[in-house]
């Protein structure tokens, strides 16, 4: 993401802002409260309790009510956003997690989170989307230590905005297998949209070539 396309990201979504107020429509997602499920599925393949998680482009923070509201305790969540409006709601909104504009402190990024997810940062048109993706998906692994959660438009649709950025599953799929071969990709939720899951913290037992939480199946 060059200089120019940061620029125009926040100048877009401040006018949604200002047009739709604080709601889906303004972080680009449609009227229908989709937005939830995408949280229920960047949540569905760990136990977060007690974990340290970072919301990449968090918006409005709102994932962190949506773990709150699902009762899971002890999340030291932290929201970062290069869209200061975004982030001056979401410190209103959540006091008891942290969120930072732009870059993390280096002391931060330094000492890393357990899980990092990120829902719909990836989903507009670039001069360079692939560059941009591989670039955080390097981020996000050095950054994290137990795994990433990261949803996608899908190529594999009749129609195109010439706006929207729609990624082949099979292409992602790909660089994820660069992070950890223990990698999922789930399109069972909505038909134009997927999930991709890098665990990298998960043991293999030696013995059985198993990943440890399906040892008991052997
Ligand atoms: C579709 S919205 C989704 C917001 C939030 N993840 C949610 O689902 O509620 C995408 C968000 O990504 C942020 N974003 C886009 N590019 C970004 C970047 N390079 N770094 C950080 N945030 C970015 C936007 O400002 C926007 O808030």
């Amino acid at each position: 993401m060059n200089n120019k396309e940061i620029r125009e990201t926040i100048e877009r979504y401040n006018q949604r802002l200002e047009e739709h107020g604080e709601s889906e429509e303004a972080l680009g997602w449609g009227p229908k409260g989709r937005a939830k499920l995408r949280y229920e599925i960047l949540l569905s393949r760990w136990d977060i309790t007690s974990s340290s998680v970072l919301d990449f482009g968090c918006g409005f923070g709102d994932m962190y009510g949506y773990i709150t509201a699902k009762g899971i305790p002890y999340v030291a969540y932290t929201g970062m956003d290069i869209n200061s409006r975004f982030i001056d709601i979401a410190t209103h909104k959540y006091r008891d997690a942290k969120f930072y504009n732009g870059e993390l402190p280096e002391r931060a990024a330094k000492a890393g989170f357990d899980f990092i997810f990120s829902s719909g940062v990836f989903n507009h048109a670039l001069e360079d989307n692939i560059g941009f993706i591989k670039e955080k998906l390097d981020w996000f692994d050095k950054t994290c230590k137990r795994g990433f959660a990261v949803n996608f438009l899908s190529n594999r649709v009749d129609y195109q905005y010439d706006y929207t950025y729609h990624a082949d599953p099979a292409e992602i799929l790909q660089l994820a297998y660069q992070y950890s071969n223990n990698v999922v990709l789930r399109n069972d939720y909505m038909p134009f949209e997927f999930t991709i899951f890098v665990d990298k913290g998960a043991e293999v037992d030696e013995e059985y070539t198993v990943y440890n939480d399906y040892l008991r199946y052997v």
